[in-house]
């Protein structure tokens, strides 16, 4: 199936009075009220509710930490920071593309609004690699996604879906560009995560875990809007989903999950406290089927049937009190880590 996707014009008294589907015609009136997707409406708002500033939190502790970690930790603090930095960058202006072909006005709603909170994680690293280290360091963590040759060969072809998409807009391009999104968002941040999550753990470099663990809340929520925006379309389109398409983004899952196992094993060099690479790669294997399965595809690893490492998600979580949108329940930790785990 090839569809090509078509802008509307921005004046057009012709189209319908409200959407008729996730794509296609639309007037881009945005009316929350009675909105044709109420899990969108629900979304942007709390999404919007998260609304956090960096510099709230305090680094000065880190600054003083980060000379004392052993050297493996350091560089593998700043290189997940060089590849997270790129990825938030391309994660900024990505969505509004998106958004342009979407017909309903909310759901284009949340895409702006994620754009808006990628930059804010974008603020993040800056102001991390500002407060941490020196102004030469900061220099060549930001421009590793191009100098470090391992980064630079991965990231040549993680684009591949997006400039596929932007190249030539179909449906079936869209939907394998909203699958990549929830690679990139729900494995290769999960993945990255893990680094700050691990040091913290220690009670290392916490006021970067505090920063890591906000943007992980709003990543959740970026999972949750890909995951509606596919499973919409599987309601509505079912025959774009055909074996091809689903083995087309079986192999993506794979490679996705390979690239970001070699990556960590890459960076820490086996020798991260907390990380041994089979741990790690067995997490990266099993964030992969969570989010296979979410839109309904088979489990690429169906070896893995638990999470190796579930120590990582009370470790992430926020404390705030505040609802998330895929549990719409409270989330209150208490400190019950279990170091035996680690
Ligand atoms: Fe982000
Ligand atoms: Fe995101």
């Amino acid at each position: 199936m090839d569809t090509t996707l078509h802008r509307s014009p921005l004046f057009h008294p012709a189209g319908p009075r409200r959407p008729t589907g996730l794509v296609g015609d639309t007037t881009w009136m945005l009316e929350l009220n009675g909105c044709r997707y109420p899990w969108a409406d629900r979304l942007y708002r709390t999404m919007r509710d998260f609304y956090w500033k960096p510099d709230d939190v305090s680094l000065v502790a880190d600054h003083a930490q980060f000379p004392k970690l052993a050297p493996v930790e350091q560089e593998t603090y700043l290189r997940t920071l060089g590849f997270l930095i790129y990825l938030d960058s391309i994660q900024s202006v990505n969505p509004a593309w998106l958004s342009q072909y979407v017909a309903a006005p909310e759901v284009a709603a949340c895409l702006i609004t994620q754009a808006f909170f990628e930059t804010i994680h974008s603020q993040s690293y800056d102001y991390l690699l500002t407060s941490v280290v020196d102004a030469a360091t900061r220099e060549r963590v930001y421009t590793l996604w191009r100098d470090d040759p391992v980064l630079a060969a991965r990231l040549a072809t993680l684009v591949d879906p997006y400039e596929a998409f932007h190249q030539n807009p179909t449906l079936d391009r869209f939907a394998t560009l909203c699958f990549a999104d929830l690679l990139l968002e729900g494995v290769y941040f999960w993945s990255g995560f893990s680094v700050f999550l691990t040091l913290a753990a220690r009670q290392q470099m916490t006021g970067t875990a505090q920063l890591i663990r906000q943007i992980r809340r709003d990543e959740q929520q970026h999972l949750g809007l890909y995951t509606q925006i596919l499973r919409t379309l599987r309601e509505e389109v079912p025959e774009l989903f055909t074996p091809a398409l689903e083995a087309s983004w079986r192999a993506l899952a794979e490679d996705a999950a390979a690239h970001e196992i070699a990556w960590m094993e890459t960076i820490t060099g086996g020798q991260f406290p907390g990380l041994p690479p089979d741990r790690v790669a067995d997490y990266i294997r099993w964030c992969t089927n969570q989010r296979c399965e979410a839109v309904d595809l088979a489990a690429p690893f169906p070896a893995v049937v638990r999470d190796p490492m579930p120590w990582l998600e009370r470790q992430g979580e926020m404390n705030t009190g505040k609802a998330d949108f895929f549990e719409a329940a409270v989330v209150n930790y208490q400190d019950d880590l279990d170091f035996s785990d680690l």
